[in-house]
C-alpha cells in the first residue's frame, strides 16, 4: 500500500464513521428538539413570575396587569380584535329562517368573530336574553361570580349582572383559562365549573389540558331545566357523538315530570326541537387528530421574539392563514398542500350542507302544511298521533343537520362526523316526507304508522351503513 491509498483510506473511514455518529445521534435525538424544523409548543420555555397584586373589583387579574410580566402574549391577545368580520349566515343560507323558525336564531344568526368582541357581542344581539346565563362564554367575571356565589346566578336577569360586571368585565381574557395561575408556568384551570361537574376522572385527564380550556365554551351545552346552569350532555368522549347526545335529551325526565328536553316548541309544526350549538371540542375529539393535537397546536402560532423567548401567541388564528402553523404539518402529512386538502373537504361538506339544509326546510314546510290541515280539520288530515309520529322524525333530521351546521369547521376537525350526520339528517328527511305523502285515508292505525316510521328509518340506517 502506498502512502496515498493510506491515506485515501484513513479518509474513507472518516467519513464512514462521520456519516454513522451523525445518523446515530440524529437517532438518539429524536423527540429531543435539534436547530431544524418548525417551533413547536415543546420549544416554549416555561417561567414561574410572581402574579401582580392589582387584581379587579371580584379578584380576577386583569390582562393589563399581567403585560409587564408577558408583553407578547397580552399584546397577541388583544389582537384577536383583528378577527372582526361578521357573515350573515341567515343572509348565506336562508333556508335557515325556515328551519329556526320560532328561535332567536332565526332573527339573528352571524358567524362567530375573536374573542375582544364577546362583550359586545352579547349585548348587542338581537337574540333575546332574560337571563345572565347567556354570559357563560363572553366573560371571566361570569365564570368568577359562578365560582363564588354558585349556580344561582345563572337565573339572574341578564340586565342585572350586566350592570353588575359590564363596566370593569373584560372579554375573554387570562382568567378564563388560567384563573390567577398565568404566572405559575402558563398553568392552565378549568374557570368554567360545569366542565369539571360534566367531566371527573379519566374523563377529564385524558383530554389534553390545552383544548379543555377551548373545550370551556366551544361545545354543544344545554341550560338545566332547574336551575338553568351550563351544562354538557355527556360525561365523557365516548358520549359525545351526536347520536349519544340526542339520546341524552330524549331520556331527560324534565320537572313537570314529561321526558326529553327541547330547546323551543316550533308553532307551526308543533315540533319540540333542539338548538345544536358549536361543538367543537366534541367533533375535534371524535376525529383523526384527537390524540396527537390540542386546539392549541392547530389555533396558537410558536412564535420567537427578539431576546430569544418562544412562547404561544394567544391570537387564535386560521392554520391556513399560518405559515408557522402549516409548518408543522408536514410532520405526519409531508408535502401534502393543506390548504387545498382543508378547502376540498370543506367545499364538499358546504355543498352537501345546502342540499340537505333546503330538504329540510322543505320537509318543515311540509309538516307544518299537515300541521295546519289537521288543525283546521281537513278532509284526509293526518291524526294528532301520525303528526307526533313525524315530528320525532323531522326533530331528528334537525338535530343532525344542526350538529354539522353549527361546527365552525366546515368538516376540517372531522369531516366523517360532517357526512355521518348529513346523512342522517337526510335519511330522516326522505321518512318523514314520505310519511306525508301516504295516501290520505290509508287505514293505518296510529301504532302502525308509528311502526313503519320507525321501520322505514331503521332500512334507511342499514342502506347508510349506520
Ligand atoms: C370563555 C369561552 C371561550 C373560550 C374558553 C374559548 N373561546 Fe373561542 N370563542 C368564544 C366565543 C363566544 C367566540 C365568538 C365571539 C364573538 O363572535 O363575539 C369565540 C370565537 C373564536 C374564534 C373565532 C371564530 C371565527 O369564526 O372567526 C376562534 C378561532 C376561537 N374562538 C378559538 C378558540 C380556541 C382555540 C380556544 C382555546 C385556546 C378558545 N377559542 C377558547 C368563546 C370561547
Ligand atoms: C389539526 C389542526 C386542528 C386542530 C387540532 C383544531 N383545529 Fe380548529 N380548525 C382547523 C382548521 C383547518 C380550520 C378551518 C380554518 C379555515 O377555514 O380557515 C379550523 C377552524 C376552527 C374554527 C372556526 C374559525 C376559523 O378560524 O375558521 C374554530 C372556532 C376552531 N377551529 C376551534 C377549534 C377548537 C376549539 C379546537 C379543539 C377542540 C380545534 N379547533 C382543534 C384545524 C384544527
Ligand atoms: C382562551 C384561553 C386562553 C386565554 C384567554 C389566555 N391563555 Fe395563556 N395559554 C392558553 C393555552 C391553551 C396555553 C398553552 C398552550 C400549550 O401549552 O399548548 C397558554 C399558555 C400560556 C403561557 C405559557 C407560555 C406559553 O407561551 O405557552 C403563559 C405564560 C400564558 N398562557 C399567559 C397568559 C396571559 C398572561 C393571558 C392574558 C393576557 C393568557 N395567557 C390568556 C390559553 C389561554
Ligand atoms: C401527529 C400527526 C399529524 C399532524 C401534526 C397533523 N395531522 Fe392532519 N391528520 C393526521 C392523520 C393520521 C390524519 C388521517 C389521515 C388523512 O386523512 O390524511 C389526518 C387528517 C387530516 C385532515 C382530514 C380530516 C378529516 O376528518 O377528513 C385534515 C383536514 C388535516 N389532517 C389537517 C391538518 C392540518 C391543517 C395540520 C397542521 C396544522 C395537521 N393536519 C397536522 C395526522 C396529523
Amino acid at each position: 500500500m502506498d502512502k496515498k491509498t493510506i491515506i485515501y483510506k484513513i479518509i474513507c473511514a472518516v467519513v464512514v464513521i462521520g456519516v454513522a455518529v451523525l445518523l446515530l445521534s440524529g437517532l438518539l435525538n429524536k423527540g429531543v428538539r435539534t436547530n431544524s424544523g418548525p417551533l413547536t409548543g415543546e420549544d416554549v420555555k416555561h417561567v414561574t413570575v410572581k402574579a401582580p397584586e392589582e387584581t379587579a373589583y371580584d379578584g380576577t387579574i386583569k390582562a393589563d396587569a399581567w403585560q409587564a410580566a408577558f408583553p407578547e402574549i397580552t399584546l397577541s391577545m388583544k389582537a384577536n380584535k383583528d378577527n372582526a368580520e361578521i357573515i350573515d349566515y341567515l343572509e348565506q343560507d336562508p333556508y335557515l329562517v325556515s328551519i329556526y323558525e320560532g328561535f332567536g336564531f332565526a332573527k339573528e344568526y352571524g358567524s362567530a368573530r375573536g374573542h375582544e368582541y364577546t362583550m359586545e357581542d352579547v349585548h348587542n344581539t338581537a337574540r333575546p336574553h332574560a337571563m345572565a346565563n347567556c354570559l357563560t362564554c363572553k366573560t371571566p367575571n361570569f365564570a368568577k361570580l359562578v365560582e363564588t356565589e354558585g349556580v344561582s346566578v345563572y337565573t339572574k336577569s341578564f340586565d342585572e349582572v350586566w350592570e353588575q360586571i359590564h363596566s370593569e368585565g373584560e372579554n375573554i381574557s387570562c382568567y378564563t383559562c388560567h384563573g390567577n395561575d398565568a404566572g405559575n408556568g402558563g398553568a392552565l384551570r378549568v374557570t368554567h365549573t360545569y366542565v369539571n361537574k360534566a367531566l371527573t376522572g379519566d374523563a377529564l385527564s385524558s383530554i389534553d389540558p390545552a383544548t379543555v380550556s377551548c373545550g370551556q365554551c366551544h361545545i354543544e351545552y344545554y341550560f338545566t331545566p332547574t336551575d338553568k346552569e351550563t351544562m354538557m350532555p355527556y360525561r365523557d368522549v365516548e358520549s359525545m357523538t351526536p347520536e349519544a347526545i340526542l339520546a341524552y335529551y330524549d331520556a331527560m325526565v324534565l320537572p313537570d315530570g314529561t321526558v326529553g328536553f327541547s330547546d323551543w316548541t316550533q308553532e307551526s309544526t308543533g315540533a319540540k326541537l333542539l338548538k345544536a350549538q358549536h361543538p367543537e371540542f366534541e367533533t375535534y375529539l371524535l376525529g383523526k387528530h384527537a390524540s396527537d393535537l390540542s386546539c392549541a397546536d392547530c389555533h396558537m402560532e410558536v412564535k420567537l421574539n427578539e431576546d430569544g423567548t418562544v412562547y404561544h401567541s394567544h391570537e387564535l388564528v386560521s392554520p391556513l392563514d399560518s405559515e408557522a402553523i402549516l409548518a408543522t404539518c408536514v410532520r405526519c402529512h409531508g408535502d401534502t398542500n393543506m390548504v387545498q386538502k382543508v378547502r376540498r373537504i370543506q367545499d364538499s361538506v358546504t355543498t352537501k350542507e345546502r342540499l340537505v339544509g333546503e330538504n329540510l326546510a322543505a320537509f318543515k314546510e311540509a309538516l307544518a302544511d299537515a300541521n295546519k290541515a289537521a288543525a283546521e280539520g281537513a278532509v284526509g288530515a293526518k291524526t294528532e298521533e301520525q303528526l307526533t309520529a313525524v315530528r320525532k322524525v323531522y326533530r331528528e333530521a334537525q338535530w343532525f343537520f344542526d350538529f354539522c351546521y353549527v361546527e365552525n369547521a366546515e368538516g376540517a376537525h372531522n369531516s366523517e362526523l360532517a357526512f355521518r350526520c348529513l346523512d342522517l339528517a337526510q335519511a330522516r328527511i326522505d321518512v318523514g316526507m314520505e310519511l306525508l305523502s301516504m295516501e290520505p285515508g290509508t287505514s293505518m292505525t296510529a301504532e302502525e304508522y308509528i311502526e313503519t316510521a320507525s321501520r322505514m328509518l331503521e332500512e334507511a340506517l342499514k342502506l347508510l351503513g349506520k
